[in-house]
């Protein structure tokens, strides 16, 4: 049987090796807090402004403002910076937080199309650690529609997409 890995690296059509560059270079260091502020909230502000409302609609019990931190103190944390996610709201288990959300293989090229847009529109972001995140982000998202299928299967995940990293010297 494929592992929920193998599945997500055949549909998104990234090797787990490209997906897991970002542990290459210290992005946050790289980047600084503020650019993944700006990307997340332009990532937030294109889903919930996105025309296609089924895709809005999974987002509708979330509040925005909430969901930017989420995301954000997430990326920072997974890319070399503090653990400001694990902090505040506990280990990332990504697939286990998906759950209640219809994480489909159209949901995830929705996600990775804003994600885009948002990278691109980004301007402090250079190419290769766009690059870098993208490979990264379209992994994880098939990932999460691996782990979509066996939602009413309980077991643990073990992954390297949420490995905690320590903080930032
Ligand atoms: C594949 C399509 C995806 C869908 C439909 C989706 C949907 C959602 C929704 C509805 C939320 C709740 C918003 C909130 O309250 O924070 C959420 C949270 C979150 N998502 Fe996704 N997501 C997707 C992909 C991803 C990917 C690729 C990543 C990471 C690279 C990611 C990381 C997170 C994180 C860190 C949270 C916050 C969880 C929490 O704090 O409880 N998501 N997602």
């Amino acid at each position: 049987m494929q592992s929920l890995q193998e599945k997500a690296s055949q549909w998104s059509g990234v090797r787990a090796d490209d997906a897991f560059a970002i542990d290459e270079t210290n992005l946050y260091e790289k980047l600084g807090l503020q650019t993944f502020i700006n990307l997340s909230t332009n990532f937030y502000n294109r889903v919930y402004d996105d025309e296609e409302e089924w895709f809005r609609s999974i987002f509708a019990n979330s509040k925005k403002e909430e969901a930017i931190q989420n995301q954000y103190e997430f990326f920072v944390q997974r890319m070399g910076g503090p653990p400001l996610f694990s902090q505040r709201r506990g280990h990332p288990a990504l697939i286990a937080r998906h759950r209640p959300f219809p994480v489909t293989h159209q949901a995830a090229e929705r996600w990775l199309h804003h994600m885009q847009q948002a990278l691109d529109a980004t301007t402090d972001i250079d190419q290769d650690s766009k690059t870098k995140m993208m490979n990264f982000f379209r992994h994880t998202a098939f990932f999460l529609v691996a782990g979509d299928e066996l939602k009413n299967q309980k077991q643990g995940f073990p992954c390297k997409h949420a490995t905690e990293k320590p903080a930032a010297a």
